[in-house]
């Protein structure tokens, strides 16, 4: 049924959506029709195409009573805009359709899991939020809400769970057939845990476990859990809230997390064995995941953070966009994570440079663009040869966002200072990274607003989003001291 709320915003994103030319956006990267986006939501495949849906105020580019706007793709690339799936209609969700997935039902249908948000007045005068999980049924486009919704309230909770904080399920259906999803939640001490639940029906859910929990460790509140198999490994994703920085590993603020350890399905019991933050730049947050028919599990996130919110360009028609879906694997324990292979195919115009020395600012032909797959590969001339070296990019005489790497320490740094955002916000990420015989690889993506950094092939990743204006399309190199660099370095054209 199409509730009056849901009509509302359907008739407003078709009105005003088309006035956004498709210049004024990422060529690859999805963003809202209109208006506000913060986590991609039901990121799963149904009926042979990839469905995302995402968190959407169509009406400001401000966050606002939640909606969920909708998008499909073959590509990862192309993303085909859909009506809006869900509105803030129903008693038990009037106050938000917050973050969940979705899947594919054996009898052809899809179900969507998310979050109800209905606020309340507490005894002591605080404006509170109660968070249940609702699910909602459909054919792709149109959704019916399920007429036993909530599925989940307080009652699911485990001992001392805060009904308050108790949000974003990620729903999958395991090869025994259960329907299984994992719920964030906050425990006595104030801090985040991942809760299991079970269902034979994919209506009737019990809870099975709490996997993991912060003990107020990796943050607080765990937001936006994500947790599947990879590689031999079992990985458990989460967004946690209010996190401490612990060297140059995590950062102050909204940040993610990845755990990797073993799992036994038969006790529940998740055992860790690395914690390492998921992307290392300035802009990601609520990573989630899907499994391709050929097996490859492809991660989106908001390429966005709560704390960089300051940064919007203050005459946008659109605000919050999605990073480019990576591809993941597991290697030496660690998460590896690298472009959608697809993204090869739109390759163009290659050009290539091979042990090019650079001691001094350096532009070499064929270097520009703004919708650019590159990578760099640097290594120093002898021993100690070079302080520091730079790729600077979206560069013209005003801007440029620079990567610098400097060998003495291993650190990499991601520079937007001078990007077009004079917003007194973070603008700089350092993060120390792994030289294999002192080489070092950067794999940099371009897309109108956005860089994202692999390094040495996806084992880190780093992601920020730029309001250069278009026409600073500069590449550059320089370096304090002498390397050499190999280029490879292809403009990313996507025919509409
Ligand atoms: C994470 C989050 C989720 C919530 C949604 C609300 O960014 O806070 O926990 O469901 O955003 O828009």
């Amino acid at each position: 049924m199409i509730s009056e709320t849901l009509q509302k915003a359907r008739d407003f994103e078709a009105k005003y959506a088309p006035f956004i030319p498709d210049s004024q956006r990422p060529a690859f990267h999805a963003t809202p029709s209109i208006g506000w986006t913060n986590d991609p939501n039901g990121f799963s495949l149904y009926r042979g195409e990839y469905h995302l849906f995402y968190q959407y105020h169509p009406y400001s580019c401000e966050w606002g009573p939640m909606h969920w706007g909708h998008v499909k793709t073959r590509d990862f690339l192309h993303w085909e805009r859909l009506p809006v799936a869900l509105a803030p209609d129903m008693e038990y969700d009037k106050n938000g359709c917050f973050s969940g997935s979705a899947i594919e039902l054996p009898d052809g249908r899809q179900m969507i899991v998310y979050t109800g948000v209905r606020r309340r007045l507490s005894p002591d005068g605080r404006m509170e939020e109660v968070q249940t999980q609702c699910q909602a049924i459909g054919d792709g486009v149109n959704y019916d809400k399920w007429p036993a919704n909530p599925v989940l309230t307080d009652k699911d909770l485990p001992a001392g769970g805060s009904a308050l904080d108790f949000r974003d399920p990620k729903v999958w259906r395991d090869e025994d057939g259960v329907y299984r999803m994992v719920v964030g939640n906050r425990t006595p001490d104030g801090s985040g845990a991942i809760l299991l639940y079970e269902s034979e029906d994919a209506v009737n859910w019990q809870l099975a476990a709490t996997l993991d929990s912060s003990r107020n460790q990796y943050g607080r509140m765990w937001e936006c859990p994500d947790f599947f198999p990879l590689d031999g490994k079992q990985v458990l994703f989460t967004s946690p809230q209010e996190m401490s920085p612990i060297g140059l590993e995590f950062h102050a603020g909204n940040g993610t997390v990845c755990l990797i350890g073993s799992y036994d399905p038969a006790t529940h019991q998740f055992q860790r064995e690395n914690v390492q933050a998921i992307d290392y730049g300035i802009d990601f947050y609520a990573p989630q995941t899907l499994l391709t028919p050929d097996g490859r599990r492809v991660m989106i996130a908001w390429m966005q953070n709560w704390n960089t919110l300051g940064g919007k360009p203050h005459d946008c028609r659109w605000f919050g966009q999605m990073s480019l879906p990576r591809e993941l694997s597991v290697r030496d324990g660690r998460l590896i994570q690298v472009p959608v292979r697809e993204l090869e195919a739109y390759r163009r115009d290659k050009v290539t440079y091979q042990s090019v020395l650079v001691n001094s600012e350096t532009n070499l032909h064929g270097l520009r663009g703004r919708m650019v797959d590159m990578t760099v590969t640097v290594r120093p001339v002898s021993r100690g040869s070079y302080a520091s070296f730079r790729v600077n990019v979206a560069r013209d005489g005003e801007f440029a966002t620079t990567i610098r790497y400097k060998p003495d320490t291993s650190i990499l740094k991601i520079d937007r200072t001078r990007s077009g955002s004079n917003a007194d916000i973070v603008h700089t990420r350092s993060f120390l990274v792994r030289p294999r015989d002192g080489e070092i690889k950067l794999r940099i993506v371009l897309d109108r607003f956005s860089v994202e950094v692999f390094v040495n092939d996806g084992e880190q990743a780093a992601s920020a989003t730029i309001y250069t204006p278009q026409e600073a399309d500069a590449i550059s190199f320089d370096a304090e001291g002498s390397v050499l660099v190999d280029v490879e370095k292809y403009d990313i054209v996507i025919p509409s």
